[in-house]
């Protein structure tokens, strides 16, 4: 039997991966060590590698089939756009994209101005406003702590993930409008899905047992 591999998103994502795949009797001790700089761990018993990715890069893995699957949020999916398959939602990491700004802002969205737009995620802001919108807006590409954009006079609105509000709130910004849910997806590599089919169709089967 040849190895699955699994490429998972450093972080916030990481533990609760961990803890879902323990439910369904996956376990990886080693990889729970904060301490380590191991990259890759194997399970020789159930015959799986597992190694730890930047979110963005999570897809790049699983589209090249260096990751049969993947576990990453759906906001990178769309961002990367990556061929692969997304296979199941796992509940965990539930936030919103959202248009977030001062609340003087909402004039500009609601007459369609030609505004600058802040966001770590270019390619959904554009999908956002070109061709669900049909606003043309300016976009600019930063990678954290957006909400800084408005508050500095950057820009006039930024496209930013939404979890609890609690960073929106204390810096007086406000969801001006929404662009789409998001939590944690499982992809696959589309060969994999083909080859590797039945393992895979199990895992899934094993995981809806417990979400
Ligand atoms: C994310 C996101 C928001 C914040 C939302 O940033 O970009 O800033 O979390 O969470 P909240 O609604 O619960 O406050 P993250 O902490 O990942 O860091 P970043 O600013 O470097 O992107």
């Amino acid at each position: 039997m040849r190895y699955l591999t699994f490429a998972l998103t450093k972080g916030r994502l990481a533990d609760k991966t961990l803890n879902l795949l323990e439910q369904v009797g996956i376990t990886c001790e080693e990889m729970r060590d904060k301490n380590t700089r191991k990259l890759i761990f194997v399970n020789e018993e159930l015959k799986l590698k597992f190694f730890l990715a930047k979110g963005p890069d999570v897809p790049t893995y699983v589209e090249y089939g260096a990751a049969d699957i993947g576990v990453v949020g759906k906001d990178t999916i769309l961002e990367e756009n990556r061929k692969l398959y997304e296979v199941m939602d796992l509940g965990f990491g539930a936030c919103r994209m959202c248009v977030c700004g001062p609340e003087s802002a909402r004039g500009y969205l609601e007459t369609n101005q030609l505004i600058r737009v802040a966001t770590k995620y270019p390619n959904i802001a554009k999908d956002y406003f070109y061709n669900k919108k049909q606003q043309t807006v300016e976009i600019i590409k930063l990678n954290g702590s957006i909400e800084l954009a408005p508050i500095v006079g950057l820009s006039e609105v930024i496209v930013d993930i939404v979890e609890t509000g609690g960073t929106l709130r204390e810096n007086g910004l406000n969801v001006l409008a929404e662009v789409c849910p998001l939590s944690a997806r499982m992809v696959v590599n589309q060969v994999s899905m083909k080859m590797e089919n039945q393992r895979i169709r199990e895992l899934i089967t094993k995981l809806r047992t417990v979400i």
